[in-house]
């Protein structure tokens, strides 16, 4: 049986979840632009897709939002400078552009909160993502809105100035092999797709603030044991679990059969490890608690 609609007859965000569940995978356009001050904005975009290559030409839109019908940073911030950098996302990336899509407020830079390098562009302002396999400044040629209400595009139309390709996605023939891009997708709702190995999910970070890679412990960004998904999944919390909680935790029955079986760098190398399996068994806030109490 096939069900038919037409738009108006639907609720915007029923519109909206048929559309992204079915116009999928989306490629993301991980987009940095600079607001009249120069401060600098990180966003993610998967209504993105390239639509020439003389002139090079990408499209992507920050939509007016479903919700409330309030605009977005990035377009704002295009609006006046008509400049942007779109980067592109590798799977080993992701949690951090996840992170950088928390609705922040204005002048918050999504690069430090989500632990990016900030290298600047030869032919813009907004600097450029250097862990991303491409990187590609853009002018912008136009700006498409399609509506006012909520759920309406701004479809903004980019010319690529210059473009930063890492050379380790390049095969030996000079081709790019699709395997070391390893790009990702979105499809609907918390869905993505690994272009090599097919689905997974990643749900969206919850309210305007969070721990962010910068109010993150020093020796956890450096932990050889966790990555950039496993911080993001920390940076995400509210905030930092209190001293209180901290101390309680020492004195947990998990927390003294390390202690009890572990000393010196072991207890720290076992406390990152058990950390790590807590976050990826989606126990973010307990993997924090652990390596405050006893992996410093
Ligand atoms: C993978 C992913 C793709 C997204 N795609 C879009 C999109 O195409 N259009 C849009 O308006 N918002 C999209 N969002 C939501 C924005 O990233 C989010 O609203 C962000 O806070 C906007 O930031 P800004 O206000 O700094 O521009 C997406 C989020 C994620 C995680």
């Amino acid at each position: 049986m096939i069900l038919s609609y037409e738009p108006k007859d639907l609720p915007v965000a029923r519109v909206h979840e048929i559309l992204l569940g079915t116009v999928a995978p989306r490629p993301i356009a991980w987009a940095s632009t600079v607001d009249k001050e120069g401060r600098v904005n990180l966003a993610p975009f998967s209504f993105f897709n390239v639509f020439g290559s003389n002139p090079p030409i990408l499209v992507f839109s920050p939509n007016r939002r479903v919700r409330d019908n309030t605009s977005k940073h990035t377009l704002e911030n295009i609006e006046l400078t008509r400049e942007c950098v779109i980067n592109i996302v590798n799977y080993e990336l992701c949690g951090q552009m996840v992170l950088s899509s928390a609705e922040y407020d204005e002048g918050v830079n999504e690069f430090i909160k989500a632990g990016l390098s900030m290298e600047p562009s030869l032919k813009v302002k907004a600097p450029r993502i250097l862990e991303a396999p491409a990187q590609y400044e853009c002018i912008v040629r136009d700006i498409i809105h399609t509506g006012d209400g909520g759920g309406a595009a701004n479809l903004i139309i980019c010319e690529v100035v210059h473009m930063h390709v890492n050379d380790h996605i390049f095969n030996e023939e000079g081709k790019i092999d699709p395997v070391k891009v390893d790009n990702v997708a979105r499809m609907g709702g918390i869905w993505y797709s690994r272009a090599e190995k097919g689905l997974f999910q990643m749900p969206n970070p919850k309210g305007r603030s969070n721990i962010g890679f910068d109010g993150m412990p020093e020796f956890i960004i450096h932990s050889k044991f966790l990555n950039g998904w496993d911080i993001s999944a920390m940076a995400g919390l509210p905030s930092l679990p209190t001293s209180e909680e901290v101390n309680q935790y020492k004195s947990e029955a998990s927390a003294l059969a390390l202690i009890n079986q572990y000393s010196g760098d072991q207890l720290i190398s076992a406390t990152h490890e058990k950390a790590k399996i807590l976050i990826r068994e989606g126990h973010p806030q307990e993997a924090l608690v652990l390596l405050l109490a006893i992996g410093v």
